[in-house]
């Protein structure tokens, strides 16, 4: 079967652009990456697309006049480069309804927190502020409003006595590089299915006990 084409947009270091770069590369996975775009021309994740052997692309944000401009220069690269399914990695750039209407339910996002809790940015601080026991991370389908859309997949971390916002984010950063590759693949293989803005997975399975954090 053809295999689902995927855009993937970053501003840095790429570490869930490399999640999916692993992934691809496995034997019978169903997507793989057609274009790395980045609107920075410092990011650290054009290296690791390039050493893949994966085609990238900048598009500096600065030199539109315009977030409509950009945004319409992003749309038609990635509609010239024939890719279906357009996921967000740490892209620094809030997008145009226009965008998100463009690639309604073609585009995804992964965002660290369970949303909708900690929208925006400084998730992790805003957890750890909240003294919630779990955070985790999201990915969503993208709606116009910001890290909002159906929810694919969630994981959810516990949040340890003592965590600063690095110690958070790097058990949330383990988790965001099993769900990223695991949401795309749901979705190449036809198992996602949206109704009336709820996702649901198609033959999933749940065998799960309640977490509980702190155990006492
Ligand atoms: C990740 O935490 C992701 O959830 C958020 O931005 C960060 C990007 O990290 N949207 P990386 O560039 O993938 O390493």
């Amino acid at each position: 079967m053809a295999k689902l084409k995927l855009g993937v947009l970053i501003s840095g270091r790429g570490s869930n652009l490399q999640a999916l770069i692993d992934a691809t590369a496995q034997p019978g996975f169903p997507a793989e990456i057609t274009l790395v775009i980045s609107n920075k021309a410092d990011a650290g994740g054009l290296e690791r697309a390039k050493a893949a052997g994966i085609a990238t692309k900048v598009i500096p944000h600065k030199e539109f006049a315009n977030r409509e401009a950009f945004d319409t220069a992003l749309s038609s690269t990635l509609r010239n480069a024939g890719v279906e399914l357009v996921c967000l990695a740490g892209f620094m750039r809030l997008l145009t309804a226009g965008f998100a209407e463009d690639w309604h339910d073609r585009l995804i996002n992964i965002h660290p927190s369970l949303l909708p809790s900690f929208k925006g940015l400084d998730s992790h601080g805003q957890a750890l502020k909240a003294g919630v026991r779990f955070s985790g991370c999201t990915v969503h389908f993208v709606r116009p409003e910001m890290d909002a859309g159906p929810i694919i997949l969630q994981a959810a971390v516990p949040v340890l006595d003592g965590d600063d916002e690095d110690a958070l984010a790097a058990r949330i950063l383990e988790a965001e590089h099993r769900c990223y590759p695991l949401a795309v693949r749901l979705i190449a293989e036809g198992r996602i299915v949206l109704e009336n803005e709820i996702v649901r997975v198609k033959d999933g399975r749940f065998a799960g006990a309640p977490l509980l954090n702190p155990l006492g």
